[in-house]
């Protein structure tokens, strides 16, 4: 189950940030300066030409890192954010912080449909997602400012709940069923 207690340092924020740009991660504090070009280095997005970086953050203060990866099929592509996921949980982990995640777009890019669904199996309705536009840190009077959401340097910060409202969730499967099926 997910953490309930957002204790995320402002620290672990950029180190989360700077993990969803960076295929290799390198702890450290202060701000992350931004280059599209070093960003989601290790997305492999030969088709779409759309990389897409995520970094989730585990209750132990493990980052797990993951990049969209593509497939001549089209349709076996995985998400940067599902491939993230699916790393930490096959580690055996599924308590989670918080979840960043950046393209190469000069603006927050929201996570697809699928993606959601799966975020809402392991990560709680109020979790902190930071949506990282691909030019972050944007300056200060970034028309992005003011926007529902927007705080520093452009990130938008939403949760599942905002994403996929009324939403179906493995509780629901405890649910007692009418009818004569068992
Ligand atoms: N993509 C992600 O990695 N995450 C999303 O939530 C949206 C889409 C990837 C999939 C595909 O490789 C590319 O972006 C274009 O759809």
């Amino acid at each position: 189950m997910s953490a309930r207690v957002w204790a995320m340092s402002v620290e672990q924020r950029q180190d989360l940030i700077k993990a969803a740009f960076e295929g290799d991660l390198e702890i450290s504090s202060g701000l992350i300066s931004s280059s599209a070009n070093v960003a989601k280095k290790n997305a492999y997005s030969p088709y779409s030409k759309f990389a897409v970086g995520a970094a989730l953050l585990a209750a132990d203060g493990t980052i797990y890192k993951g990049v969209n990866v593509e497939n001549a099929s089209y349709g076996g592509t995985i998400c940067a954010e599902r491939t993230a996921i699916v790393k930490a949980v096959s580690e055996g982990t599924t308590s989670f912080i918080a979840l960043a995640v950046t393209t190469d777009v000069p603006a927050a890019i929201s996570p697809c449909g699928m993606c959601r669904q799966v975020i809402r199996e392991f990560c709680a309705q109020d979790m902190p997602i930071l949506l990282v536009p691909g030019d972050y840190p944007k300056p200060p009077g970034d028309e992005s400012e003011g926007k529902p959401g927007v705080t520093e340097g452009g990130v938008k910060e939403t949760s599942i709940a905002e994403l996929l409202p009324d939403s179906f969730g493995p509780e629901h499967l405890e649910l007692p069923r009418t009818g004569g099926r068992t």
